[in-house]
């Protein structure tokens, strides 16, 4: 375990005015998202798509890292690089989902637990040889009628606590991203109530394993209104209870806090991010790594057309420059209307 490398890869990836690109889609949710643009998903689409984002000239301004997929990170771009090498060289640092995706778990109806320990030594020595030098783990919490249950949370919790430990042994940052999914109709009490309870597990799984705070990135789901509530509260209350619940549970000592999007509108996550960060005082620097808020208009003005890549590009810089902005408090809604 390399501790010196750890302490400065974490620093690097919540560099001020960065944030992290999530481009780790498995191949079955990339099918979805490209079928909504009319494009057929292959493994050369999905190799030219990620070529079109990872080239976008002047991106590495406001991107620290990348997380890559297990088939991205074996592939090379238009120009023969493998592309973990050319983002590196770029200054952005690469980074792997190394997940096998959320699986019910017995005998809890309608919750999930993550899978992907077995062999995950072996994956994450491979993993470095290819570069990358932090990893990324996504569990995820359902609010519903009586759930999640106390079992839900503590297994996921194990599970990043195992992975973390792996990760920190490999000299590998691990982001441990325990989301809480807005996809219901309950009310932003609720969803503040559980994403406390699924981080208070979760660092209490972290410290059971032995893992060090200060080399761990937490990837936080904000806390929302349910998609489907009656009220939909503002963006200063989103701000006011995410931080709250941050504030009770995360340690200070942590290097960092990164937020999913979640399926917030582009906007709106920029908007959430921009509230929080403008905060004064808090213990952790807060920036993105958003998938859906960063690329959906690029992926919209692709539509698999290489004629269409320069437009897909700066659609691409807009969103990756405004959440540059907001990760430091300072974006303003008129800054949208200036875009590509
Ligand atoms: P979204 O920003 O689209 O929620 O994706 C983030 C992510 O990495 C999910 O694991």
């Amino acid at each position: 375990m390399d501790k010196q490398l750890l302490s400065k890869t974490a620093a690097a990836m919540v560099a001020k005015g960065k944030g992290i690109l999530a481009a780790d889609e498995s191949s079955g949710t990339c099918e979805t998202r490209f079928k909504s643009v009319g494009v057929e998903c292959s493994e050369e689409s999905r190799r030219a798509y990620r070529g079109l984002l990872f080239t976008t000239p002047g991106v590495e301004q406001f991107l620290s890292g990348v997380i890559l997929f297990d088939e991205t990170i074996r592939q090379k771009g238009a120009d023969g690089v493998a592309f973990a090498d050319y983002l590196a060289r770029k200054g952005i640092l690469p980074g792997i989902k190394v997940d096998k995706g959320a699986h019910d778990l017995a005998l809890a109806p309608g919750e999930k637990v993550t899978e992907g320990l077995d062999g995950l030594a072996q994956r994450l020595g491979e993993y470095f040889k290819l570069g990358a030098r932090f990893a990324k783990w996504r569990a995820v919490i359902t609010i519903g009628d009586a759930i999640p249950t106390h079992a839900c949370l503590y297994a996921n919790a194990h599970a990043l606590a195992r992975y973390s430990a792996l990760c920190q042994a490999a000299s590998i940052v691990p982001i441990i991203e325990p989301e809480v999914l807005l996809n219901g109709s309950h009310t932003i009490e609720r969803c503040e109530e559980v994403t406390e309870a699924t981080l208070r597990a979760t660092y209490a799984a972290l410290a059971a394993h032995n893992v060090a705070v200060e080399h761990v990135i937490l990837k936080a789901s904000m806390v929302v209104s349910g998609k489907e509530a009656s009220r939909q509260a503002g963006v200063d209350e989103v701000a006011e209870r995410t931080l709250r619940a941050l504030k009770r549970t995360v340690p200070a000592a942590q290097p960092g806090v990164v937020f999913l999007s979640g399926g917030q509108s582009d906007v709106s996550a920029t908007a959430h991010l921009n509230a929080m960060a403008a905060t004064k005082g808090l213990p952790w620097p807060l920036t993105f790594s958003y998938s859906r808020a960063l690329q959906n208009p690029a992926l919209a003005a692709w539509r698999g057309q290489p004629a269409n890549v320069g437009a897909a590009q700066r659609a691409f810089l807009h969103r990756a420059r405004m959440n540059g902005l907001a990760a430091q408090g300072k974006w303003k809604p008129e800054y949208e209307k200036q875009a590509v």
